[in-house]
């Protein structure tokens, strides 16, 4: 089969799409042809592998040959104790970072991980939608806003932040989403209650009116969200911000107990649980995929040298059946 392969850690120019023996599934697992796949942040992360890490992990060659996280394609074969898929099922899901991952024609799921049955109304292309919205459900189940609270989203047009956006407008949350110009007609579309453009005076004028704040993207400093927060409002964000600036105010956080400041991640084992719940958000019209734009396997070196611009709306797709 073909497959996107790394054998060290580096820049995009290192992955070749080669051949590769085709996968074979354990006892409990199902084999899944692929048909479509992404490139994402954390696949970036792991392509590149920082050099804290190379060394602590033992120098730079990496630990599996093929990335990619999410995917939807069908089954084609089961493993002997397998019983909840069968061949043909149009599947889709996370491929676990421990494993062969995603960017590739066949893949091997355990049948209990995260993979589902794909939602009815979506075709392979779109229904590549876990990881970012992975990332930004237990932030919004943290937050927990009811009906009608003021929720500040920066950088809402990333896979993490369109996500949130959609999970905190299903529980009917007042969102403002913090964007630039160029996004404004996607947040639009989503049903933000109020878009601004982070390089407009509206935004410089933002005042201490919310109950919560997400930085979805990593790059607000502690002086600005702290100005928006009411008192007793909570920040999330999804890593530790400039010069990791957040990192003691998570701790202490996480110390006092107060939950202020935090960056929520899903529970262990919850992956299929998440899946088999964003197929139901998706089939009743609650959810919808971001799609920027689309590449086929032969040239995922592009999709990575875009995804690493970090200017990408949603997702990246790549066509895995496409020659
Ligand atoms: N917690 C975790 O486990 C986890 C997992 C994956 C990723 N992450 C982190 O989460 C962050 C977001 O991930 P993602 O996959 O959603 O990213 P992404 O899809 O690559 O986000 C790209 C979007 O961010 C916007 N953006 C870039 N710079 C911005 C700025 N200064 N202000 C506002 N918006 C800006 C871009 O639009 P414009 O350029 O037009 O503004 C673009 O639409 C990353 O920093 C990543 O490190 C965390």
């Amino acid at each position: 089969m073909k497959a996107a392969v790394i054998t060290r850690y580096g820049s995009p120019g290192i992955i070749e799409v080669r051949d590769v023996p085709m996968p074979v599934p354990g006892p409990d697992e199902v084999l899944v042809r692929v048909h479509a796949t992404t490139v994402n942040r954390t696949d970036c992360g792991e392509l590149l592998h920082p050099a804290l890490i190379r060394m602590l992990t033992g120098g730079g060659r990496s630990r599996r040959t093929t990335l990619g996280l999410d995917f939807a394609g069908t089954v084609e074969g089961v493993g002997a104790a397998t019983g909840l898929f069968k061949p043909e099922d149009r599947v889709f899901g996370m491929c676990p970072i421990r494993k062969e991952g995603a960017q590739a024609e066949y893949l091997c799921m355990s049948e209990t991980g995260p993979i589902a049955a794909m939602p009815s109304n979506l075709d392979y292309e779109q229904a590549v939608v876990c990881e970012g919205a992975f990332y930004a459900f237990p932030i919004i189940e943290h937050f927990a806003p009811r009906p009608g609270q003021r929720i500040l989203i920066y950088g809402a047009s990333g896979a993490i932040g369109t996500a949130a956006l959609q999970f905190a407008k299903d529980r009917n949350a007042d969102i403002t989403a913090v964007v630039s110009g160029r996004h404004v007609e996607l947040m639009r579309s989503l049903r933000a209650d109020r878009v601004v453009d982070y390089s407009t005076d509206e935004f410089a004028r933002l005042g201490r009116d919310y109950d919560f704040v997400l930085d979805a993207v990593g790059k607000l400093g502690i002086g600005r969200w702290r100005r928006w927060l009411k008192p007793g409002g909570v920040f999330a964000a999804t890593d530790i911000g400039p010069g990791a600036q957040n990192l003691p105010l998570i701790l202490w956080s996480k110390i006092t107990g107060s939950g202020r400041v935090v960056v929520p991640l899903a529970k262990s084992g919850s992956g299929q649980a998440f899946v088999t719940r964003l197929k139901g958000m998706i089939e009743a019209g609650r959810f919808v995929p971001v799609i920027d734009r689309k590449y086929p396997l032969s040239e995922i070196a592009d999709a990575y040298r875009y995804v690493q611009t970090g200017q990408k709306a949603g997702i990246v797709v790549i066509d895995v059946v496409a020659a």
